[in-house]
């Protein structure tokens, strides 16, 4: 089905909540699958205590009979608007039976059972989160309905031979005229949005597996033919995520088969189904021909995501979508762990904290912000969002930082003990973590209820007589329009002081030594920490590990910075006084001032010839903040502006440590041969990177030789593409028979060619454009491929400022036409495509007006689907 206009949809409330009238026990579905047509019949078993009318919801579904307890229903009893199915007269414990036609071919929102693939050799797969399956069958679909799921299946076995549905199988068989079945049934009850089938031709890799409890668990992988020997790295993060989860949290796997199956054509990253996880192929497969360092990366945190979601989301699940951080937020964090614990803890911190910068805090300054449980929306597809996902992580990383490794994990088994089996909500998992401990967390709700980044202040005040620091912090949140009130929240400092040399001081606060590193909480507007026995007026270094997401404002001298860069022992710590560093030699390039970027570049030149520095830590270390967050500091942006002085502070830089140092270093990690997979081979390939960007903006012509060998050379896609993109990046004459080369030799790959469309996206300034208009015209593009439209228009509308944010408003114009045709077919991924508008009020007065009247030309075209004209609504307000 394409996307109906729906635009006059009210706003739901989570002040409105009320538990549902109707429950269902069980649900029996049988399914005869066709690609153009299928048949749904569902058997739901009906509980209720209440006098009320049965309501299910239902769009798209054609109705073919309806019966209760056996007997065809009496039309009188029900009726069929256009999204619910009303029933009267319903007894609890009746059955009701619905048979229903849907079309999968025509399905192009990817929403509900649809088709991936071509029609003669795609399959079949349904993606219900949010609130897909009503797209399926009649159902009260939302998350607070848990039932037990019997589920049959059946097709044409030439055509589908392999069929899956969540749960554990329970029998299989042939059918006359060359059909067969398959059943499957799923013990623990679920919410709707976690069913899942697919139907098609399947290739697999399995594992076996037993868990801690001695459960033996069949693991199976599948994807199509000709991708099934990408699939091994996967099965190896599948099996460290559930030995993880064991360990860290004494969480077992629970059904006797745990399936995956990997799409080109999926609106998200992937997701959690129980028993059966449908990924988005980008964080699947993976080989080193055709997958980066930071890729394969993705797929062990995705895998990690999807599997840890089988406690935190479906044992326990959600009362309802307002909480829905209660899952994701969680998940995110334990994700966030787990990928510390396989990799580097330093450098999952800096990639972490980097994101929530340039996604989430953009997200939370403009007016598309919302509180991490927000209170109402339109539609919920619009709101897995970086501050559901990733400042919720954060706020649990507060709470568990609170209770210590024990206290967390004592609280958790609590959660999971308390709620198992049930749709919970942010106040149980509070409570449940509070009580396990026997501390009040409730103060941190303020954080859930309240949208916007608090800006931390900090001073320091030294009495040398006393021998005495003072630390003064305050809180303060700047009001958005629907809440012009904010609160202080409470937010954990963690905080050192070093002396001038750069050794960290020992502590003592409130007649207690406390080591070298301790945290303070700022639970009010306003407190002073007072630290005794200090020696002389210290550099304090505030915020460590990211302890709250907050913005820091402290007035360092540079100097201070660059000592914390050049001494701090943690490398986290190193790379945030950096960046805050590099934000003022930013604003020095700005307005002519050097102090800071003195400071900045000659500690890099410093670090960069230290012995044992970790080069993944120095490739991060030399990479300043990105032009997103850059332009989050500033008024009336400019984003061609600034890029071109970011390219100034990084040439800056690239002087400092001299082109011949840059070579050097070059060569000395250039590594031939098959890639490395390991963290040294990782570290020595970002590095690389780095310093080949650098060399790019002293040396050109050198870099560009350099980078044109490396590409014909490079024997894995990390370096491939890393080469590609300087030549891309920097105009090089090399870059045309590269890019020529890279189609030819990738043609057949789609994650591949997502790549090549992406790198050509990323021009800066003027070009882009003209670019991307070329390349919608190559016969690999479509809007029909979330990827694809992803790879060339997301990357250029959020991934490059410079070109999308022309002064003639032309990249406004483009992204808001193609918005409006991608609607009709796939109105989520124009929803979160548009996003890149966010942020246009900050624009500087010609480019605003630009972006402010393709936006309104756009919400004025008629039939917009409620996903878009909810964005676009809210990002114009
Ligand atoms: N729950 C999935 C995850 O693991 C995301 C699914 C979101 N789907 C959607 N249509 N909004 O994060
Ligand atoms: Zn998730």
């Amino acid at each position: 089905m394409s996307a109906r206009p729906e635009t006059s949809a009210a706003a739901i409330r989570l002040a409105d909540y009320t538990p549902p009238a109707w429950r269902v026990s069980d649900v029996v579905l049988e399914f005869d699958l066709g690609i153009d047509s299928s048949e749904v019949t569902a058997h739901l078993t009906l509980r209720s205590e209440v006098d009320a009318p049965l309501r299910l919801d239902g769009e798209g579904l054609e109705l073919l009979s309806i019966a209760v307890d056996g007997t065809p229903l009496d039309p009188g009893r029900w009726r069929h608007t256009d999204h619910v199915l009303e029933v009267s007269g319903m007894r609890d414990g009746s059955v009701l039976t619905t048979r229903v036609r849907v079309q999968p071919a025509a399905n192009t929102a990817l929403e509900g059972l649809y088709l991936s693939g071509s029609r003669e050799a795609g399959f079949l797969l349904t993606q219900c989160e949010a609130e897909g399956f009503r797209h399926i069958t009649f159902f009260p679909d939302r998350p607070d309905v848990l039932a037990r799921y019997t589920v049959t299946l059946r097709a044409d076995k030439a055509r589908f031979p392999v069929l899956l549905a969540g749960g554990n199988p329970d029998g299989a068989g042939e059918l006359p005229d060359g059909r067969h079945w398959a059943r499957f049934v799923d013990p623990h009850p679920k919410p709707c949005y976690l069913f899942a089938l697919v139907a098609g031709r399947l290739e697999k890799i399995e594992r076996d597996y037993v868990t801690a409890e001695g459960r033996a668990v069949k693991l199976v992988i599948w994807s199509e033919a000709n991708a099934i020997d990408s699939c091994h790295y996967a099965m190896d993060a599948l099996e460290h995520s559930m030995r993880w989860d064991e360990q860290a949290y004494g969480r077992s796997y629970d059904l006797d088969v745990f399936h995956v199956v990997a799409t080109h054509d999926f609106n998200m990253g992937a997701m959690e189904n129980k028993g059966l996880n449908i990924f988005n192929a980008k964080y699947l497969l993976a080989d080193p021909d055709t997958t980066t360092d930071d890729e394969y990366k993705g797929v062990e945190a995705v895998v990690a995501h999807e599997y840890f979601h089988n406690w935190s989301g479906n044992r326990v699940t959600c009362r309802d979508w307002f909480q829905l951080s209660l899952k994701e937020g969680l998940t995110v964090f334990r994700e966030q762990q787990f990928s510390a614990d396989m990799n580097s803890p330093s450098l999952k911190r800096i990639e972490d904290v980097a994101l929530l910068r340039r996604a989430q805090f953009p997200e939370d300054a403009g007016p598309l912000a919302h509180p991490v449980r927000p209170a109402e929306y339109r539609e919920i597809n619009n709101f897995y969002t970086a501050t559901v996902y990733e400042k919720g992580a954060e706020l649990v990383r507060m709470l568990a930082g609170r209770l210590g490794t024990e206290g967390f994990r004592r609280g958790m088994d609590r959660y999971f003990a308390d709620n198992d089996g049930r749709a919970a909500t942010l106040e149980d998992f509070l409570g449940a973590l509070g009580a396990a401990n026997g501390i009040d967390l409730m103060p941190y709700l303020a954080w859930y209820g309240q949208s916007g980044t608090p800006r931390l202040r900090a001073r320091g005040r030294y009495d040398e007589g006393a021998q005495r620091y003072t630390l003064t912090l305050s809180q303060h949140t700047p009001p958005s329009a629907s809440q012009p009130d904010k609160h202080a929240v409470p937010i954990p400092v963690k905080l050192a002081l070093f002396d001038r040399d750069g050794n960290m001081l020992p502590l003592h606060l409130d007649g207690e030594a406390c080591g070298t590193e301790t945290v303070v909480v700022l639970d009010a507007s306003e407190r002073s920490f007072t630290f005794e026995r200090i020696p002389h007026a210290p550099v304090p270094s505030l915020l460590r590990g990211f302890s709250a997401p907050v913005l820091l404002e402290c007035g360092y001298a540079p100097a201070e910075l660059a000592l914390l860069l050049t001494h701090d022992p943690d490398g986290f710590n190193r790379w945030e006084a950096g960046q805050q560093l590099a934000a003022r030699a930013f604003d020095d390039c700005r307005t002519g001032g050097a102090e800071a970027l003195d400071a900045w570049s000659s500690a890099l030149r410093q670090l960069f010839v230290e012995p044992g520095l970790d080069a993944a830590l120095l490739a991060d270390l030399l990479t300043p903040p990105g032009e997103i967050e850059l332009a989050e500091r500033q008024e009336a942006v400019d984003p061609a502006q600034i890029h071109e002085l970011r390219q100034v502070m990084q040439r800056r830089l690239g002087r400092v440590i001299g082109a011949e140092a840059l070579e050097r270093r070059y060569r000395e990690l250039y590594a031939p041969g098959p890639p490395a997979l390991d963290a040294a081979g990782k570290a020595r390939r970002r590095l690389q990177r780095r310093v080949l960007e650098l060399l790019a903006l002293v040396a050109v012509d050198t870099a560009h030789a350099l980078a044109d060998a490396q590409y014909r050379s490079a024997s894995g896609m990390t370096d491939r593409l890393a080469a590609l993109g300087v030549l891309v990046r920097g105009g090089a004459a090399e870059a045309t028979d590269a890019l020529a080369d890279f189609r030819r030799r990738h043609a057949d790959n789609p994650l591949a060619m997502d790549k090549w469309f992406a790198v050509q996206a990323q021009i800066p300034g003027e070009p882009a454009l003209g670019r991307v208009q070329a390349l919608e015209q190559d016969p690999a593009f479509t809007l029909k491929n979330p990827n694809r439209a992803r790879a060339l228009l997301g990357t250029f509308a959020s991934g490059n400022p410079s070109g999308f944010h022309r002064a003639d408003g032309a990249g406004y114009r483009l992204l808001a036409e193609r918005l409006a045709t991608l609607d009709s077919l796939n109105p989520q991924i124009a929803a979160r495509l548009a996003t890149a508008f966010n942020g246009w009020q900050r624009l500087e007065p010609v480019r605003r007006e630009m972006a402010r009247q393709a936006l309104s030309d756009l919400a004025g075209r008629p039939g917009l689907s409620r996903n878009l004209s909810e964005i676009v609504a809210s990002v114009l307000s």
